[in-house]
C-alpha cells in the first residue's frame, strides 16, 4: 500500500505480507508460549503505546544508552559524512528518529542531503516521524517503510553513497544468529561506496546495566507488560497484566540483559484468536527480550563474520556505548 502526503516528498510503503508487520504475531505467540521456557519476540512491544513508552525510557536518568549515543553521534557526524559524502540515509528500527537528526543535519551542512529511508514495524511512530521531519527538512525526500528489518533489507533505494544506520543497540535485541543473519543481509546490499553505522551497548558494571532496565519510575516495567496488551488487543487474549511482575537481570554467561514477565500466581490465560490456553505456574516466566552487551572484539568479530570490515570505532570516556562504521569486505 502506498500513500503520498505533502506533494511527492513523503511516501510511506508497507513492505510486508498481508496484515502488516504484525501478521506473524499469531504464529510467533503460539510458538513462543507453547515452549517449555516461554518467550515472545521483542518486536511486538512496539504498537503506538509501546513506541511511546520506549521514548519515555530513552529519557530516564538510569537509561544511559540514548544520551550517550546522542553525544557520540554529535562528535562524529561531520567527520563521518566528510569521509564518504553520503546523499542517502537509510535507518533500520528508526523509531522517533530523534538522534538521526544529528546525521541529517551533518549531511545537510555538507550540502548533500537528498533521501531518508526510515524502516520500522511501528506504523504510527513511523508516520508521525516522517511528517515531523518533512516539516523540519524542506526538500528532503522521505521514503518510509513499515516493515520488519529481518525480512526487508534487500529492498533499499539505489543511488548514494548511502549511509545505513542501526542505532540504539537494537541489534542487541537479536540472538547472535539472528544478528549475523541481519548483518549478512546488510553486507550483501552494501555497495563499495556505502557505509554502515552501528550502535552497540558495551559490557560494564552489572549494577549500571541492571539499573537501566529497572528504573525507579517503573516505565520499563510498564513497557514490558505492554507486550501482553498487544496480544490482548490483536489476538483477543485475556492476559491480566497485574498478574505478572517485571524482572530484568544481567546474564553474565550470555553477556546480556534478559527481561521477563513472571507470573505472580498459577493461572490460565485464553488466547481467543488462536484457540490456545496457556497455563502459568507461580513464578514461571515469559522471556520478552534479550539485550546483548558487547566488547569491541565481539562487535568486530560479529561484523567480520557477516562480511563487514570495521573502519572506525568511537566510544565515550566511560566506555558505556560505541558507534562503529563499517564497509563491505567484498
Ligand atoms: N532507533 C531508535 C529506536 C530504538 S527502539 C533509538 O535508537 O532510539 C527499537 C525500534 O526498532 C522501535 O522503533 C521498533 O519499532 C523497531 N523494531 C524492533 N524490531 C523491529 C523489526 N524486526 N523490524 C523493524 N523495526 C523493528
Ligand atoms: C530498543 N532496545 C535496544 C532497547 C534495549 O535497551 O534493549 C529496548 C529496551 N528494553 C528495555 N528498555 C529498553
Amino acid at each position: 500500500m502506498t500513500s503520498s502526503q505533502r506533494a511527492s516528498r513523503i511516501e510511506i510503503r508497507r513492505r510486508s505480507r498481508e496484515g502488516g508487520p504484525f501478521a506473524r504475531l499469531a504464529e510467533d505467540v503460539r510458538r513462543g508460549l507453547t515452549k517449555t521456557r516461554k518467550e515472545l519476540p521483542p518486536k511486538y512491544f512496539y504498537d503506538a503505546r509501546g513506541a511511546e513508552l520506549f521514548e519515555q525510557i530513552s529519557e530516564l536518568p538510569e537509561y544511559y544508552l540514548t544520551r550517550t549515543e546522542h553525544a557520540l553521534l554529535a562528535q562524529i557526524a561531520d567527520p563521518v559524512v566528510a569521509s564518504f559524502r553520503p546523499t542517502t540515509l537509510v535507518e533500520f528500527g528508526s523509531g522517533s528518529s530523534r538522534k538521526t537528526r544529528i546525521l541529517l543535519d551533518a549531511i545537510a551542512r555538507a550540502g548533500l542531503l537528498d533521501l531518508y529511508v526510515p524502516i520500522d514495524v511501528s506504523e504510527e511512530m513511523l508516520r508521525q516521524t516522517a511528517h515531523a521531519l518533512g516539516e523540519n527538512y524542506p526538500g528532503l525526500r522521505i521514503h518510509g517503510v513499515i516493515g520488519d528489518f529481518e525480512e526487508h533489507v534487500e529492498a533499499l533505494p539505489e543511488g548514494g553513497p548511502r549511509l545505513i544506520i542501526f542505532l540504539g543497540s537494537t541489534i542487541g535485541n537479536l540472538t547472535p544468529d539472528e544478528a549475523t543473519g541481519f548483518l549478512r543481509n546488510v553486507a550483501r546490499v552494501l555497495a563499495p561506496q556505502d557505509r554502515f553505522l552501528l550502535g552497540t551497548d558495551l559490557v560494564k558494571e552489572v549494577d549500571v546495566l541492571e539499573r537501566a532496565y529497572n528504573d525507579t519510575a517503573g516505565v520499563t516495567a510498564t513497557f514490558n507488560r505492554n507486550i501482553l496488551s498487544v496480544i490482548n488487543q490483536r489476538l483477543n487474549a485475556h492476559f491480566d497484566l497485574d498478574r505478572f511482575d517485571h524482572s530484568a537481570f544481567y546474564n553474565r554467561e550470555e553477556s546480556r540483559i534478559e527481561m521477563h514477565l513472571v507470573a505472580r500466581e498459577s493461572h490460565r490465560v485464553a488466547i481467543g484468536a488462536i484457540d490456545l490456553t496457556v497455563d502459568f505456574s507461580k513464578g514461571e516466566s515469559i522471556r520478552t527480550e534479550i539485550s546483548c552487551k558487547y566488547t569491541q572484539a565481539m562487535v568486530e568479530a560479529m561484523l567480520e563474520k557477516a562480511g563487514l570490515r570495521m573502519t572506525r570505532w568511537d566510544t565515550d570516556t566511560n566506555h558505556f556505548f560505541a558507534l562503529s562504521l563499517s564497509a563491505a569486505l567484498h
